[in-house]
């Protein structure tokens, strides 16, 4: 089967997005990466993927003005780029309902929490805060409501006494780093879809994730 080929959505650092270019090495990954798209400029992601020979486009948002605008641009690399998934890894833009239902089905995101609990934005401070005694995060597929698309698969950790958010993201980011690449691989297999705003699994391919589910 001809690898799929993926989009990946950042706005900094890029450690995920990193990790999805690693897997997409491997002889036996079902997908490529085409091309890194970054609204900011100076993310940090953008030399990492530029460095492994990857296509990369920064589109600042500030420069392109609105919303609709940036979502424009970014589709319109997408498709330049061939892609026919998209993986947002730390994309901090909040996106139009035109572009989401475009790729509907075809977007995946990663939170760094066990949703639903803890959508949007310092979830490590707010597990802490709750004194929450797991916490983790989750892939999921886009949909128009913030974090609260299908949810594909889970990775869980401990809170431990004395963590602090750092610490506390740390160990949650090591858990990122593998349950994202093994998502991307299962649906650039087609293995599982999205259906009625619910991920549906072919075959094994919830016990193929539910490996990962502890790290
Ligand atoms: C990750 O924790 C991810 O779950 C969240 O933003 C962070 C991005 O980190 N969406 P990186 O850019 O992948 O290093």
């Amino acid at each position: 089967m001809a690898r799929k080929r993926v989009g990946i959505l950042i706005s900094g650092r890029g450690s995920n997005m990193a990790s999805l270019i690693a897997r997409a090495k491997q002889p036996d990954c079902a997908y490529e990466v085409a091309c890194v798209i970054s609204n900011r400029p100076d993310a940090k992601g953008l030399e990492t993927a530029a460095s492994q020979g990857i296509a990369t486009a920064a589109l600042d948002h500030k420069a392109l003005g609105s919303r609709e605008a940036l979502d424009a641009a970014m589709h319109e690399a997408l498709l330049a780029h061939g892609c026919e998934l998209v993986a947002c890894a730390g994309f901090m833009r909040i996106m139009t309902g035109g572009f989401i239902a475009e790729w509907a089905g075809r977007m995946v995101n990663i939170h760094p929490s066990l949703l639903p609990m803890f959508k949007g934005i310092d979830t490590h401070e707010r597990a802490l805060e709750a004194g929450v005694r797991v916490h983790g995060c989750s892939v999921h597929f886009v949909s128009e409501e913030l974090d609260a698309g299908a949810i594909i698969a889970q990775g869980v950790v401990p809170v431990l006494p004395g963590d602090d958010a750092d610490r506390l993201a740390a160990r949650v980011l090591t858990v990122e780093h593998k349950l994202y690449p093994a998502v991307l691989d299962v649906l650039a297999q087609d293995r599982i879809s999205m259906r009625d705003g619910r991920t549906v699994f072919a075959d094994d391919a919830a016990a193929t994730l539910s490996i990962l589910q502890n790290g």
